[in-house]
């Protein structure tokens, strides 16, 4: 329910305010319930109506109908509005939180995007869980949503796995032995090349020989592509986390033509020292390598045919990068690439950083080795979450998918909890604290809601009109019917720490509300507390679902 609609519609008659046409935006949404809940600032006012502040809103205040509002006071020039409690609640207790109908839009978000090469290890999670939350967002507010896997598929690492399985490998071991096999093989390789400065050369001649698509090359190559794929789709699967394509890097490299051409033809392009570049010194950017003296391409130069394809398929409004913050100039090189060849979508492109994600002892954490790898993380956030969920005496027979919810759960609000562009730590002990601002308490609190309304079917119910006017169960109610403008800030900033925000407040308003009032006393259920147990416990549900944690209904 939208709190300043209600003011607005219900003043915007009197006399005084008939002529204002942006009464709505003028209204604003109080800090402290002592001072309203919706307040006039009427000073904004004064100069159109040639009339002093208080003058305004005391006659605003005389205009003002009952019903609607508890009452309305006049103060230094604000009129506050304190809305009449149970009609609001009668209104939100009955609205659901559900993805809003088509807006006609479309965004993609570029995410995850890992580089074949290498495990899904802590570095990778931030783009991930972030990418995938802000999908969710925009797709609960009506967007047709593309969620794209860039996967980085193109390189000399690719060279080099080929050279390493010649050297000490077994090409037919690969689909055997998997991403394991080939990883080994890669970091052997990093070993030996320190010392041996021809196995560099001959990494690259076989990264020449998979893009001339060379048989041998391209069929060892599409089998390292092929395990590492079905890798990262396994781990993104145990993290519940969805892609509408994995079109990367490769796919794009003989499609190049085309927008080098274009950038040639507008007169872009220029050579400089055998390379084509375009020169964005006007812009304080430097260059944009577009091609290198050996006519080799470049990251910059697929992510410009990348944009142009995505355009030709997808039409989109808005198109969302996320990567850490160290890609901050190649995104802003070519993005202005785009706008000097005047592309329609060149002001619709964004770079959404965030910090890194490491573990608490630096980069490298003793507990889970030396990459921290992704499902090894999953895997002892898991454990732990067992020992403890069983020391607290949970009942549920479900412990096993109960721990695993609660241990990936962890690792991803240890993303999600504090602004994308920070630094954050995981540390696995306070990440499992129930009784933190962690995703156990938010899990526990939905399970409590869940408890709670168990309890009560099939007792008695009745109501009593006061049961949800006290000052504290106000503001929750005030809390609950704040979620969509939360989730509209949430994508407009591109920022789901809003969303992990919004959720700890619901939990602490709802566990004051919990500990001050019964909902069931002598077995008489107050049937607007509980409805109010029910809205907690649908935004927990809804919010948690925006995170991509799961809200068990026990604990
Ligand atoms: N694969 C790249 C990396 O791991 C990230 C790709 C991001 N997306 C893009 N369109 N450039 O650094």
């Amino acid at each position: 329910m939208d709190l300043k609609k209600v003011v607005c519609d219900n003043i915007k008659d009197i006399e005084i305010l008939k002529d204002i046409d942006n009464l709505y935006d003028l209204l604003t949404y109080t800090n402290d319930t002592k001072n309203g809940d919706i307040t006039l600032p009427c000073f904004a006012l004064a100069k159109s109506l040639r009339r002093n502040p208080m003058e305004i809103a005391n006659s605003i205040k005389d205009g003002c109908k009952e019903g609607v509002f508890d009452r309305v006071e006049s103060v230094n020039g604000y009129l506050n509005f304190y809305l009449n409690r149970s009609e609001v609640f009668e209104v939100v207790s009955k609205e659901e939180s559900k993805a809003k109908a088509s807006n006609g839009k479309t965004v993609f978000v570029d995410f995850s995007s890992l580089n074949l090469a290498k495990y899904m290890h802590i570095g990778h999670l931030s783009t991930t869980v972030i990418g995938s939350v802000i999908s969710n967002t925009y797709e609960y507010l009506g967007y047709d949503v593309k969620r794209l896997n860039y996967v980085g598929d193109y390189g000399t690492p690719f060279g080099k796995m080929i050279a390493a399985i010649k050297h000490w490998g077994d090409e037919s071991e690969i689909e055997v032995k998997g991403v394991d096999y080939i990883q080994d093989l890669y970091v052997k390789f990093n070993v030996e090349a320190e010392s041996d400065e021809a196995l560099m050369d001959e990494a690259r001649e076989w990264f020449v020989k998979i893009e001339d698509k060379d048989p041998e090359a391209l069929r060892i190559y599409d089998k390292i592509i092929k395990v590492s794929i079905e890798e990262a789709r396994r781990l993104c699967d145990i993290l519940d986390i969805k892609f509408d394509s994995w079109i990367g890097e490769a796919y794009y490299n003989d499609k190049l033509d085309p927008v080098v051409n274009e950038l040639e033809e507008s007169g872009l392009l220029e050579t400089s020292q055998g390379a084509k570049i375009v020169d964005l010194e006007a812009h304080d950017l430097g260059v944009c390598m577009i091609k290198k003296s050996d006519g080799a391409s470049l990251y910059a130069t697929r992510d410009l045919a990348t944009v142009v394809d995505r355009y030709d398929r997808y039409k989109f409004d808005l198109g969302l990068y996320v990567t850490s913050v160290q890609q901050k100039l190649h995104f802003a090189r070519w993005f202005k690439v785009i706008e000097l060849m005047g592309k329609p979508y060149a002001n619709n492109l964004k770079h959404i950083t965030y910090g890194t994600y490491s573990l608490p002892t630096g980069k490298i954490g003793s507990r889970f080795g030396k990459q921290a790898l992704v499902k090894d993380m999953i895997d002892i956030a898991t454990d732990r979450a067992r020992e403890i969920v069983s020391t607290r005496g949970s009942k549920v027979d479900n412990i096993e998918e109960l721990s695993r919810e609660i241990g990936i759960g962890a690792v991803k609000f240890g993303v999600l909890k504090t602004e994308r562009i920070k630094d954050c730590v995981f540390d696995l002990e306070s990440s499992l604290n129930f009784d933190g601002e962690t995703s156990p308490y938010l899990q526990y609190t939905h399970a409590r809601c869940s408890s709670i309304i168990d309890k009560a079917s099939g007792l008695k119910a009745e109501t009593n009109k006061d049961d949800i006017t006290a000052d504290d169960t106000w503001e929750l109610i005030k809390h609950v019917n704040d979620f969509d403008r939360m989730v509209e800030s949430s994508a407009a900033e591109y920022e789901p720490c809003y969303i992990s925000r919004y959720l700890l407040t619901l939990c602490s308003l709802f566990n004051k509300f919990y500990n001050n009032h019964r909902i069931i006393d002598n077995d008489i259920v107050s049937i607007a507390r509980l409805e109010l147990v029910k809205s907690v416990r649908e935004k927990l549900a809804a919010g948690l679902k925006l995170l991509g944690i799961s809200a068990p209904n026990a604990m």
